[in-house]
């Protein structure tokens, strides 16, 4: 317990380093700070560390300029190289690709606005640390690759010009989330939006509009202001449901209230969005809500009372045709696109968090979404700073989509090993998960504990957490040969669903021969076909995500003759090709 106590107190601490995230920021007062950023790559933190290894007080964070011809000033950003953001570095440059380590980011922003007013720096992913300054003073840091962290600048900008530096590192270390080693590419930098945001000085800095648990006839609202302010009027107005209830603030600031309605349904066959407004004072947020209930009732999984299968697919956050971070919503389009052209209804959207776009599209597309946080393989699990550190990653996915319906698994952790610290690790995490949000279902993809031709046990100590059994399993591609598909079951003495996380080949675009031939299109297709033929033998299986929709870049891939930094389990190759397993996978989703 005591351990437990000291994690959530680093969690408070590392929350105090970035403000708890604002809901819906896209819908506010935004500028954005996109665009044209300069750098200067650092490879032995010159810009952060004197020669005695003591963070100095002259780093480039300080941006200096020599003022006479005597100053010593050994850096300058205004002739540096330039980066894009949001991307990552990898890409932009080519001796970057394999780069780990810091890029201090600076760009100038021009702020003439009414400093009384709050104003907050809102950052939509760094990958992985960020040190962020403005005008020479640091605001604070932030860990963690693919969530949301924003710093409240209420006062510090000046009138004019403001200089904004971040220091950003993706150098890899062992009690990180994600840990040393993933497969995929540890694309560095500020690889989503950046923005100023404004908003009055009385705002609302977080809602929730949901179904009632359990009622389908019910909507429970709730809203919480940016200050502890009691007798506040917050507007909440759904035009289509003929809803426009005042609610009043408490001495919290908050306020809850249920409206008898009934709504549309939100599912994949009718993602029925609905139009919303919260307003109060001279702030009117909008956003878009659908109304859904996922639950499980023994071994079947059901969308608003009625089975669902998910029909399912894995997807990196790696552009469509080529390797590097998504960036544009063109490529979210792309990718999910294609999701919808296998007849999907569900993606899991790995290792990380997605950006917030790639779920609001998704939930505009009718996929329903798998949300995973970067507990990936060989955690640190008995370092407490470990365990905040994914609580507030945790914590900061939950707080942006907690109104996305699309949204139906929180998922806390892929292929772990089975042991006491993980197994605490995790039972926090699943917690947390379980605290905040009875309404999706938990789930993190376990491994196969025990195999043989001609059965595969699933044994998890999580299998008391999570709402449904979910694994990854390769059976034909590490191990087995495809034939073993045919005569091979699953011992899951669970009564929940289960779901199939990851299954998939490796297949080179293009290359052909005889199906026995690894990585041929045939191969991967042949494959497909025995393995969904296996689990659909199964009892309880209730769908599946295969590994995976696209080729992504991985530095665990070194074969040059099929890799070449590539991981090709992608039913797509990275130049956009659909392999014979696309249409095997499609035409079976066609039948479920
Ligand atoms: C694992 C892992 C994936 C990885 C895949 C593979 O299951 O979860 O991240 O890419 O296997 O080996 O291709």
């Amino acid at each position: 317990m005591k351990r437990l106590l000291l994690a959530l107190a680093i969690g408070m601490a590392m929350s105090a380093h970035a403000d708890r995230v604002l809901q819906n920021v896209y819908a506010r007062d935004v500028t954005s700070l996109n665009g044209t950023w300069q750098t200067i790559v650092d490879p032995i933190e010159t810009g952060y560390y004197d020669y005695r290894m003591n963070e100095t007080s002259n780093g480039f964070f300080r941006d200096q300029q020599p003022q006479s011809s005597y100053d010593h000033v050994e850096y300058d950003f205004c002739d540096a190289e330039t980066l894009q953001v949001p991307g990552d570095w990898n890409i932009q440059r080519p001796e970057l690709m394999f780069y780990e380590g810091t890029v201090w980011y600076k760009r100038t922003v021009p702020f003439h606005g009414d400093p009384s007013k709050p104003h907050y720096l809102y950052f939509a992913a760094v990958n992985y640390h960020a040190d962020v300054y403005l005008n020479g003073e640091k605001l604070g840091t932030h860990e963690g690759g693919f969530t949301p962290f924003n710093f409240d600048v209420t006062g510090r900008l000046k009138d004019g010009d403001n200089t904004l530096i971040v220091r950003v590192n993706n150098t890899r270390h062992a009690e990180d989330v994600p840990t040393l080693i993933s497969d995929w590419w540890n694309y560095g930098g500020i690889t989503r939006d950046v923005l100023l945001v404004t908003t009055p000085k009385v705002s609302v800095d977080d809602y929730s509009i949901k179904l009632a648990p359990q009622k389908y006839n019910e909507i429970d609202l709730s809203v919480k202001l940016s200050q502890p302010l009691e007798g506040q009027r917050v507007t909440i107005s759904i035009p289509e449901l003929k809803i426009n209830r005042q609610l009043v603030t408490d001495a919290q600031g908050e306020a809850t209230a249920t409206v008898k309605v009934k709504p549309q349904l939100w599912s994949p066959e009718s993602p029925r969005l609905y139009d919303v407004t919260v307003a109060c004072g001279d702030e009117t947020l909008r956003d878009r809500i659908g109304f859904r209930h996922i639950a499980v009732e023994g071994k079947t999984i059901k969308l608003n009372g009625q089975p669902v299968f998910f029909r399912g697919i894995s997807i990196h956050e790696e552009a469509p045709f080529e390797g590097k971070r998504v960036t544009t919503h063109a490529e979210c389009d792309t990718l999910l696109q294609w999701a919808k052209d296998l007849n999907c209804n569900f993606v899991r959207l790995a290792h990380y968090p997605h950006s917030e776009y790639m779920v609001r599209r998704a939930e505009e597309l009718g996929l329903m979404v798998w949300s995973e946080i970067p507990v990936y393989w060989t955690i640190d699990w008995e370092n407490p700073a470990t365990l905040a550190n994914a609580q507030s990653q945790l914590r900061d996915n939950m707080d942006r989509d907690h109104n996305r319906c699309a949204i139906v698994v929180w998922s806390i952790a892929n292929e772990t090993p089975h042991k006491p610290a993980r197994d605490q690790f995790l039972g926090a995490l699943a917690r947390q998960v379980k605290t905040a949000d009875q309404e999706r279902l938990l789930s993190m993809a376990m491994e196969i504990t025990s195999e043989t031709d001609e059965m595969a046990h699933i044994r998890d100590n999580m299998h008391q957490w999570v709402d449904i059994v979910s694994f990854n399993a390769y059976l034909g591609w590490y191990g087995g040969r495809p034939e073993t598909c045919d005569i091979h079951n699953y011992d899951i003495p669970y009564d929940k669903p289960f779901f199939v996380s990851e299954f998939g080949a490796g297949a080179v675009a293009g290359l052909h021969g005889d199906a026995t031939q690894k990585w041929t299109e045939e191969y991967q297709a042949d494959l497909y076909a025995r393995t969904l033929n296996m689990y659909n033998r199964q009892d309880g299986w209730a769908g599946c995500s295969p590994w995976i929709l696209k080729d992504f870049r991985s530095p665990r891939r070194q074969n040059h003759q099929t890799q070449n930094f590539f991981n090709r389990k992608g039913l797509v190759s990275d130049r956009g090709q659909r392999k014979a397993a696309f249409a095997v996978l499609r035409d079976f989703y066609a039948t479920k």
